[in-house]
């Protein structure tokens, strides 16, 4: 696997791939891989003659008493794994690479609605710092497909809108969430759960799959429901930042007639801010 640091770097390596692959993936991460990065090279080899992936902790995306500073660093490690995955190019840049003119005078991509929602109303301006690195790196890489990982479901959503909006000639293609074996999504930030947390942490994916499951029989959102599976999740010691049933498509409050449902929540743990979400489809008349 190369490596290179600097985007004039990055671009020689890519002209170099491109003249002698035919399709090109893409893999942005934060780094500290786990099982879950590693589906998502996986995937991008399946689909693609060579894969480049991208370790950068993006500031622009971490509120001012956000993780930032302690967000797990394991770039040996990363390397390894990438390595060992398949990986043909990791771009691993400094803050000057990304944002040459710095941070405060990056010119930003921003969609708006959908950013202001859900982890965007509770984390202003995350997802605008998510869709300018993404912008920026695609721009860099010129990726025919790019992949994520659909436990960030309103992220998956807002890469896909930006990038229909502007026209960016890449795939983006989201893949499931992977899972501990007791159902806990895999997560960089569930290093921040002490052992007694950890133990808790999968009831999380516990509630929402039986709120999916209440529903799909309801065949209707219940308040009641939500308002139990809430309370659940706060019996077992969650601070709960949202718990909703949100249409797939834009996250929009669902209407009668819409069946391709999801349910989202965000919640606390100790340190941890775990994110998670169950897909579910209501029957027609239901
Ligand atoms: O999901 C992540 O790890 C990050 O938000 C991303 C997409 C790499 C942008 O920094």
């Amino acid at each position: 696997m190369e490596v290179c640091t600097t985007a004039d770097g990055l671009r020689r390596h890519v002209a170099g791939l491109r003249a002698r692959c035919g399709r090109i993936a893409f893999v942005p991460t934060m780094g500290n891989l786990h099982a879950g990065h590693l589906r998502l090279v996986e995937r991008a080899r399946d689909h693609a003659d060579a894969v480049i992936a991208s370790i950068y902790v993006n500031p622009l995306q971490f509120g001012p008493h956000e993780d930032f500073a302690a967000y797990p660093r394991t770039p040996v490690a990363d390397r390894e794994q990438l390595d060992a995955g398949g990986c043909d190019l990791l771009f691993l840049p400094a803050d000057e690479e990304v944002y040459p003119r710095g941070k405060a005078a990056q010119t930003f991509v921003e969609v708006p609605g959908l950013s202001d929602i859900l982890c965007g109303e509770i984390r202003p301006g995350h997802f605008r710092g998510v869709t300018t690195v993404v912008n920026r790196l695609f721009n860099l890489v010129a990726p025919d497909v790019a992949f994520f990982g659909k436990k960030d479901y309103q992220q998956w959503l807002l890469i896909r809108l930006m990038v229909a909006d502007l026209a960016m000639p890449v795939e983006v293609v989201g893949v499931e969430t992977e899972r501990a074996p007791d159902g806990l999504a895999l997560s960089s930030r569930n290093a921040y759960l002490t052992a007694a947390e950890r133990r808790v942490a999968p009831r999380l994916f516990a509630v929402l799959g039986a709120l999916k499951d209440q529903t799909e029989h309801d065949g209707v959102v219940s308040p009641q429901a939500l308002q139990q599976a809430r309370m659940a999740l706060e019996a077992d010691g969650f601070r709960v930042d949202y718990l909703t049933v949100r249409r797939r498509a834009d996250l929009a409050l669902p209407v009668p007639a819409d069946a391709d449902l999801v349910v989202l929540a965000a919640a606390w743990l100790g340190r941890a801010r775990l994110i998670d979400n169950v897909e579910l489809v209501l029957a027609p008349g239901g």
